[in-house]
């Protein structure tokens, strides 16, 4: 049985929820939310929505006992809200903080065994006090981190150079958010270094885009849900089907002393082995520039 549970069913852990069920994922799904009307209206919606499916996905209320022997927690409770007016991931920190100090207790006495996937920002921090609250081993807590914001480079590529995204190798790696960046000496066109193709300046452009993406779709929805969604739901495939995916998780490093994204293979067991990119001087820089605002955020805690 793959057994997930989804702490904040908002608009990206409910659309989680769609994507692990639609994509046929999951046997069993935990749905929690401190809003109970939000709640039970998911579950409602989820279950109308599976009727023609030829997979049926067992969905759950909120039970903490369920936690006990659920594979893969999924963390994506806060408030998009707050970001309306005030454009940095950093802000959610002091309504998030507390609900990891709400839950990591929950989730520590539950007799859970399995594998936390945090989304919830800012993502870096946020996973870090999630581990360091529920004192599960490193390996076992995970972000989404740069995923996503590896999804929108190779979206803003794929759309500049007219090429399709299978042909795009390479990372964004460091904080989710501001400090982000393209390791562009890792980014490969069908094997060629793009910075044989494209001029630094076009780079820059990219990179822009890599890192704004999300504010575009927010400033049009409120929110944003499919890219990290589907990032989500293949991260937690990877980790229920123990595929050793590699992709740019959030996850700790030891020469750092932080949680910070940058590819690494993830299974059954979490984080199996981390990649460190070899980085061009200039990049070196952006790497320490990002570690020290992890660093910043984490010591406001
Ligand atoms: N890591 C990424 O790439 C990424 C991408 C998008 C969004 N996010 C983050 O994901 C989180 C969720 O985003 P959203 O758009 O779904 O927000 P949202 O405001 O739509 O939903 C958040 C949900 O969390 C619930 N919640 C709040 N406090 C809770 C608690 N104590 N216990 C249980 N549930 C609680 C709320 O009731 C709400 O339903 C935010 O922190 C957002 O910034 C991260």
């Amino acid at each position: 049985m793959r057994k997930v549970a989804i702490i904040g069913v908002g608009h990206v852990g409910s659309t989680t929820a769609y994507t692990l069920i639609s994509k046929n994922i999951v046997d069993e799904l935990v749905l929690f939310d401190s809003k109970d009307t939000i709640l039970k209206a998911e579950l409602n919606d989820l279950m109308d929505g599976q009727m023609e499916q030829a997979n049926q996905v067992r969905l759950i209320g909120p039970d903490v006992a369920e936690l006990a022997d659920t594979d893969v927690i999924i963390f994506s409770a806060g408030d998009i809200s707050i970001f309306e007016g005030n454009p940095d991931r950093f802000a959610e920190l002091n309504l998030t903080k507390t609900i990891v100090e709400e839950w990591a207790p929950v989730i520590r006495d539950s007799g859970f065994e399995g594998i936390i996937l945090n989304i919830t920002n800012p993502c870096d921090v946020i996973t870090q006090y999630l581990q360091e609250l529920t004192e599960l081993p490193q390996e076992r807590v995970i972000g989404t981190g740069t995923s996503l914001d590896t999804g929108r480079m190779k979206h803003a590529i794929s759309k500049s150079m007219k090429v399709h995204p299978s042909a795009i190798d390479g990372y964004v790696i460091g904080e989710h958010g501001e400090s982000q960046f393209v390791a562009w000496s890792s980014v490969r066109i069908g094997g060629t270094p793009i910075s044989e193709i494209l001029t630094d300046d076009r780079l820059d452009v990219l990179d822009n885009a890599a890192r704004d993406g999300g504010w575009v779709t927010f400033r049009g929805k409120g929110y944003t849900s499919y890219g990290i969604a589907i990032q989500a739901a293949r991260i937690a495939e990877a980790i229920l089907n123990d595929n050793h995916l590699v992709v740019p998780v959030s996850h700790y490093h030891q020469a750092e002393g932080c949680y910070v994204g940058s590819p690494a293979k993830v299974s059954r067991q979490g984080i199996s082995e981390s990649f460190p990119l070899k980085l061009s001087t200039a990049e070196q820089e952006k790497w320490r520039h990002t570690i020290q605002t992890i660093h910043s955020m984490h010591a406001t805690i």
